[in-house]
């Protein structure tokens, strides 16, 4: 519980009484329940600290929340604010729990100091509970040090894209998936290209290369924040690239954990981060692979797909007994006098289930690299553009609302509120 002596609208404090870290590029939702309080919030998401976050202000509280959620999934951090006693905001949140997604971090604002409130809160996977009156640097302090505790889970997410053979489409499928996530479902992405000799990652998006990231790589110790500020390009609203030098100049000698070292840093800068890996056998690819969140392998219907598809998911089974297997995509399936393997065979030999089948579309995709534009601009209406968005729901675990009646998700608002649980049991 932290408390403030006075209330600063301003947060006039000089920065460096406060040591607070950066905010990395979350989504932020704030509901207070007064203009003052908005004041408050306002000031501190014009904080430097908060500068690449994405911060939205609002009225209505504890209810504004749940009412706003209701309608579409929460941000990575909500702060309500609450003028409510122990029993008031206890019941709030219960509703607010009804629409809070697993992954959200809920930060509350009451006008009650009360060690036994405060107590209830934390035992809820509540992340901080801020007495007012209060600072913006203790918004920011408060958002800050739950992406800043080393016990904490790491704030990116690392989605590894690999092809089961060459040329399958794994790269354009990686990229389409970044532009979803950042432009279509609000998470800031970065978008790392290893394919570091040929890649397309820059070319596909229209632009002309820009800086690499391949010193960071041959020196991956000294890779910070701020080097990795300095590296990426922006690719779009809520979109970032990380490209690789896309020549064959020299000869790249990556030691296997350097990648692995690299990505640690990128993760916490962002909650998605999508890795181009080329269809290429190398101590650091399979270090990749292997450290990955998640693995997604793109296949064409074709036996030298299959085959490599199969070995390489029975490698990740063994080196990843603990993670979920990796997701299929199949893609240009139905290339017009191909003999192919049926999807349902395909999948029957992998023991797994394709999360999207991709139909070959060389119009769409063919505009698509030749403006150097996404499925999602040429061709929004296509089969393989409602594919696409619905990969990349899948990744970033989107959980669609269901209609009123049946939004009640039990196992989550247990999960989040044992009190609650035990009260009514
Ligand atoms: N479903 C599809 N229908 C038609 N063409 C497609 C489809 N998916 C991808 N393509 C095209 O296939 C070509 C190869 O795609 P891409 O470079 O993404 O493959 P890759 O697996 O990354 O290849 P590499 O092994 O060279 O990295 C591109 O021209 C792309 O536009
Ligand atoms: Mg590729």
């Amino acid at each position: 519980m932290t408390t403030a002596p006075a209330l600063d609208t301003a947060s006039t404090a000089p920065a460096e009484q406060f040591p607070v870290a950066l905010v990395p590029r979350i989504n932020i939702g704030i509901f207070c329940d007064n203009p003052q309080s908005a004041q408050v919030m306002q000031a501190a998401s014009a904080d430097r600290r908060m500068a690449k976050a994405h911060v939205n202000v609002q009225m209505g509280g504890i209810p504004g929340a749940t009412q706003y959620y209701g309608q579409e999934p929460t941000p990575h951090v909500v702060v309500v604010e609450s003028h409510g006693d122990r029993a008031k905001v206890m019941a709030e949140l219960g509703q607010f729990a009804e629409v809070c997604g697993p992954n959200t971090k809920v930060i509350v604002v009451g006008h009650v100091n009360d060690i036994l409130l405060y107590r209830e809160l934390m035992k809820n996977h509540v992340s901080d509970y801020i007495v007012a009156p209060f600072t913006s640097m203790q918004i920011i302090e408060s958002v800050a040090s739950i992406y800043n505790d080393p016990k904490a889970a790491p704030l990116g997410r690392v989605m590894a894209f690999v092809g089961a053979k060459g040329g399958v489409g794994s790269s354009t499928i990686a990229h389409n998936v970044a532009f979803a996530t950042s432009q279509k479902l609000d998470v800031e992405t970065i978008l790392t290209d290893l394919d570091l000799s040929f890649g397309t990652a820059a070319l596909n998006f229209n632009q002309d290369g820009g800086g690499t990231f391949y010193e960071a790589l041959m020196a991956p110790d000294r890779v910070d924040a701020t080097l990795l500020d300095r590296l990426m390009s922006k690719l779009g609203n809520k979109l970032s690239l990380l490209n690789g030098p896309g020549s064959v100049d020299r000869e790249m000698n990556i030691e296997a954990h350097s990648v692995e070292t690299v990505l640690n840093v990128v993760r916490q800068a962002a909650p998605m981060i999508i890795v181009d890996v080329p269809n290429m056998w190398a101590p650091w690819v399979k270090y990749t692979l292997m450290n990955a969140d998640e693995i997604v392998i793109t296949a064409t219907p074709e036996l030298p797909s299959l085959r490599n598809a199969k070995n390489l998911i029975d490698l990740l089974k063994v080196g990843r007994p603990n993670d979920r297997q990796p997701r299929l995509v199949l893609n240009q399936v139905g290339v017009p006098k191909r003999p192919e393997i049926p999807p349902a065979d395909f999948a029957k030999a992998l023991g797994l289930e394709p999360s999207a089948i991709i139909p070959h579309d060389p119009q769409s995709f063919g505009l698509a690299q030749g403006n150097g534009q996404m499925i999602f601009e040429v061709a929004p209406k296509s089969k393989a553009a409602e594919l696409l968005l619905g990969l990349s729901e899948q990744l970033v675990g989107v959980v669609k609302h269901a209609p009123k009646a049946q939004k009640f998700d039990l196992a989550g608002i247990m999960q989040k509120l044992p009190l609650l649980k035990k009260k009514e049991g």
